[in-house]
């Protein structure tokens, strides 16, 4: 019988100081799995490690600019060994096409998309020379739907649904899962709550998620209840994409 137990399993959770990765951190950690707390923040990282060995947890934080690849590639170093890896870190911006920097267009796909395919190409072949590994990335509705103001914030979330689906075809013969989950709006420390609370009127359920119910989809990705499950991205997002 499956279970969600992640006992002797390594996660890195990106951007797990705050919002999703957080509860996703603090979510696997009570499974058993030792993880690895990243973001830039060592403040609320460390805060994040305390909250998970104050549990009876193992955790510790690992530093590092996505955006920058030098600073990817001492994550990758730092992070040593890992069986489960989270690409949850990232950024929005919503404005009309024409307003946005192109240093912020950059940055967008740098953090939301570069980082994950360099964090991937770092660890998915080693997970699948032991057979086993399962990678979940943080999408959003974005990606799906055409939101006024979100063209390249989508991109970057649709990007990593394609890339979800091709990382599958690549390394799911060798053992490795790889699969997305696609958050509707979601209350977090990184979005405005007036916007959220908007966007979860668009929802059949009338209202915006909180970081834990995205915690639990991809929680149940990463662990081996989902077994049989690779290249999906799990819309969770009370509904919104289905209507
Ligand atoms: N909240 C929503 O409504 C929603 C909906 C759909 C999808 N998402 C996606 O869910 C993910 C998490 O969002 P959230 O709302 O939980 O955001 P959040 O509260 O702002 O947290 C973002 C996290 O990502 C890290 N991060 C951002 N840019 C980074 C960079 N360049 N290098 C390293 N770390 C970086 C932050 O680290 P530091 O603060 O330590 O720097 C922080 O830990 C994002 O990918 C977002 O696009 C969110």
């Amino acid at each position: 019988m499956a279970t969600n137990d992640l006992t002797g399993l390594t996660a890195l959770v990106t951007g797990a100081t705050s919002g999703i990765g957080r509860a996703t951190a603090l979510t696997l950690a009570r499974d058993g799995a030792s993880v690895l707390v990243h973001g830039r923040n060592a403040d609320r990282g460390e805060a994040v490690v305390k909250e998970i060995t104050a549990a009876g947890g193992t955790a510790r934080f690992v530093a590092g600019d996505l955006g920058d690849v030098a600073d990817v590639q001492s994550v990758i170093d730092a992070a040593g060994d890992v069986d489960i890896l989270v690409n949850n870190a990232g950024f929005s911006w919503f404005g009309p096409t024409v307003e946005l920097p192109v240093e912020t267009f950059d940055a967008l796909f740098a953090a939301n998309v570069r980082a994950a395919y360099l964090l991937v190409a770092a660890f998915a072949p080693k997970m699948a020379a032991k057979g086993s590994g399962s990678i979940v990335s943080v999408d959003s509705m974005a990606g799906k739907l055409g939101l006024g103001g979100g063209a390249a914030y989508g991109a970057t979330k649709a990007a990593l649904t394609a890339l979800t689906r091709s990382w599958a075809a690549e390394f799911s013969p060798a053992g490795v899962r790889v699969n997305a989950v696609a958050p509707g709006p979601v209350f977090t420390e990184g979005t405005s709550e007036e916007l959220i609370t908007q966007l979860g009127t668009t929802t059949p359920f009338n209202r915006a998620g909180q970081p834990q119910e995205i915690a639990e989809a991809i929680r149940f990705l990463a662990s081996p209840k989902a077994s049989y499950i690779t290249g999906v991205t799990l819309s969770v997002d009370g509904g919104r994409t289905a209507i």
